[in-house]
């Protein structure tokens, strides 16, 4: 591409950022779509965030994406803040306005694309969600907008899940989400179920880690997503395909985060065949191979 006086900038602020996807995503999808604007990471020191994002704001940068750890804390650098993004109260878009940013969550519209994307219905539907951390808690919150039935949100720690549960179920309106503690997982109903891995467990390099063991767990589980995408096929995967259940990795939540970030920045809505054609160039990135897919 050609930089020039009237290229917009966009970026990526975190600590690390040296080995984001991102840059990938949004200089495809501009090249592509023939937009003059720029993605870049920027490295921001612990105490710097609020410098950082006036500095930002200041050289006209046009949109930037936040990432760990600064989803949280960033809240209050911000003029606006999103409905979405202030109940679940983590913000990884910053969108430019007249007078600042305004913040938006694309994590959770993102999960919710590429589970669309792959045919997965959540409305309705009887969850199992592994895990209470930050990503857990976003999650949690999405079943709840998108009328899951029930979530049983399993986790080691049982008090830190009814913590999360009692507060979505009250910001939500909705009593949906049922905590428990993760070694209870026997006493669930004895259905099928969409489970959601949203630990850290089985992350890379820990790849033969996975948050149970047991196959009669995987014998519950139709399909299973794991928010983990490297590696592209993990423990928790392998374990549900096992049992003849579909799963999939987190990289597909990756791309649509990066192009919900990148329509709320251009008013655009990305053509879903150029978004796939972005998702070819991640996997082949991460050096993914078509038997991960499945
Ligand atoms: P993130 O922001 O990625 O969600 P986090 O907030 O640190 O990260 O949350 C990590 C999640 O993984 C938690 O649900 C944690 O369980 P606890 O709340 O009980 O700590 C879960 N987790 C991490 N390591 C685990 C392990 N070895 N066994 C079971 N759960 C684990």
């Amino acid at each position: 591409m050609i930089i020039d006086g009237h290229t917009r900038t966009c970026g990526l602020i975190g600590n690390p950022v040296e080995h984001t996807m991102s840059p990938m995503i949004h200089n495809t999808l501009a090249e592509n779509l023939g937009h003059d604007l720029v993605y870049v990471p920027f490295h921001v020191e612990e105490g710097r965030l609020t410098d950082a994002v006036k500095g930002a704001f200041a050289l006209n940068v046009l949109g930037l994406n936040v990432t760990v750890p600064y989803k949280s804390q960033i809240l209050s650098d911000l003029t606006e803040i999103d409905e979405l993004a202030e109940k679940i109260g983590a913000v990884n878009t910053l969108v430019r306005r007249e007078d600042g940013f305004k913040g938006y969550n694309t994590d959770m519209p993102g999960l919710y694309r590429a589970m669309c994307s792959e045919g997965i219905r959540i409305e309705g539907e009887e969850v199992i969600l592994l895990g209470a951390g930050g990503a857990a808690r976003a999650v949690a919150f999405l079943c709840a907008f998108r009328n899951v039935s029930k979530v049983y949100m399993l986790n080691r720690s049982l008090e830190k899940a009814e913590a999360v549960a009692a507060e979505v179920n009250e910001k939500t309106g909705r009593s949906c989400i049922c905590p428990m503690a993760l070694s209870d997982y026997p006493k669930l109903p004895d259905h099928k179920f969409l489970a959601i891995q949203a630990t850290s467990v089985g992350l890379y390099p820990d790849v033969d880690k996975v948050i149970i063991e047991d196959e009669a767990f995987y014998r519950k589980i139709h399909t299973g997503y794991d928010l983990i995408y490297k590696p592209s096929q993990t423990r928790f995967m392998k374990l549900v395909r096992a049992q003849g259940g579909k799963a999939y990795h987190g990289l597909k939540m990756l791309l649509y985060q990066g192009v919900i970030a990148y329509e709320l920045w251009n008013n655009v809505s990305v053509p879903e065949e150029m978004a796939l054609q972005v998702y070819e160039a991640m996997k082949e990135k991460m050096g993914m191979k078509e038997a991960d897919e499945r």
